[in-house]
């Protein structure tokens, strides 16, 4: 797979920042911050030859909007979905949350455009809507989409909060290998956790598992038995001392302190982790679509 070059991926977090700030502050769902990001990626993907198109919906009296993106080509019968939710809270810009998940897949919808892949299974990409208010958008696209529809998913890739500034490197747990997890997603799940931890492993960054439990947009997709898996570098939560021997940082700080805050900005985004990744991704999505 090729090399991803981080400067892009923050040059997309960079004006998803100054969206946030012509528009009140955040990029949250109903608001004109959201409308305007998922304007600005459908406009570069559009440039970069993907067909896209709006699913719209509403939620508490507003309108909301998933942006889909298919790379044409690929076997229709066997789809590869990359997604990540595009909106923020209201309290603040959302970079890290989830800015970096959405410029991490643009960057690598992008890098499919310019190697002018063409992958054994069909691309798909998503940018979610109304993730913040419970996986609103990505419950709506799989609602949608009728049961034969749904049988040609291979895989779902999620990818939500990927730079946090005391990042962990965490894979949702698809074979539940450290007995730590809920259990084992849907058959298929440890594929795709297997392709990303190689990876990782090769890099010499060791991976731990983390909650397969629905808390992100994959949700809406194992409950109907798609295969999926993502990275995550931690939230709220605390990185704990053994993390820190592990990952470096602060053991006992939590991953992310401006998680849900106004001060999730540019600044809150560790740039290694970011460009690891953003490199990971493209890995995965090579590997996964042949
Ligand atoms: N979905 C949560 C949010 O957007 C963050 C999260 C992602 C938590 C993945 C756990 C696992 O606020
Ligand atoms: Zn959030
Ligand atoms: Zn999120
Ligand atoms: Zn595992």
């Amino acid at each position: 797979a090729p090399d991803v070059s981080v400067k892009r991926v923050k040059a997309h977090l960079a004006a998803l920042q100054d969206i946030a700030e012509r528009n009140g502050g955040n990029r949250a769902h109903g608001t004109p911050g959201y409308l305007a990001s998922v304007r600005y990626i459908q406009g570069k993907l559009e440039k970069a030859g993907f067909t896209t198109k709006l699913q719209t919906f509403t939620f508490a009296g507003a309108t909301s909007h998933n942006l889909i993106a298919d790379w044409p080509g690929g076997d229709p019968d066997q789809v590869l979905m990359v997604g990540a939710h595009l909106d923020s809270v209201a309290e603040g810009p959302g970079i890290n949350d989830n800015g970096s998940g959405s410029a991490a897949i643009l960057e690598t919808a992008l890098q499919v455009s310019r190697s002018k892949l063409k992958p054994g299974k069909h691309l798909r990409f998503a940018w979610w809507g109304t993730e913040e208010a419970g996986l609103v958008g990505s419950y709506a696209y799989v609602n949608s989409l009728s049961r034969a529809e749904r049988s040609k998913i291979a895989g779902y890739l999620n990818f939500d909060m990927i730079a946090s500034p005391n990042a962990g490197y965490f894979l949702y747990d698809g074979d539940d290998s450290d007995g730590e997890g809920e259990g084992p997603g849907p058959k298929g799940s440890a594929t795709i956790e297997r392709v990303l931890r190689d990876h990782f492993k090769k890099l010499g960054v060791p991976t731990r598992g983390t909650d397969f439990d629905g808390r992100s947009d994959y949700g809406p997709f194992i409950a109907i038995g798609v295969p999926a898996g993502g990275i995550f570098t931690g939230a709220e939560g605390r990185k704990t001392k053994a993390e820190a021997r592990l990952w470096g940082g602060k053991a006992g700080a939590p991953y992310d302190r401006c998680y849900h805050r106004a001060c999730d900005t540019l600044r809150n985004i560790d740039s290694r982790a970011l460009a690891r990744n953003t490199g990971a991704i493209v890995h995965a999505v090579w590997t996964l679509s042949r």
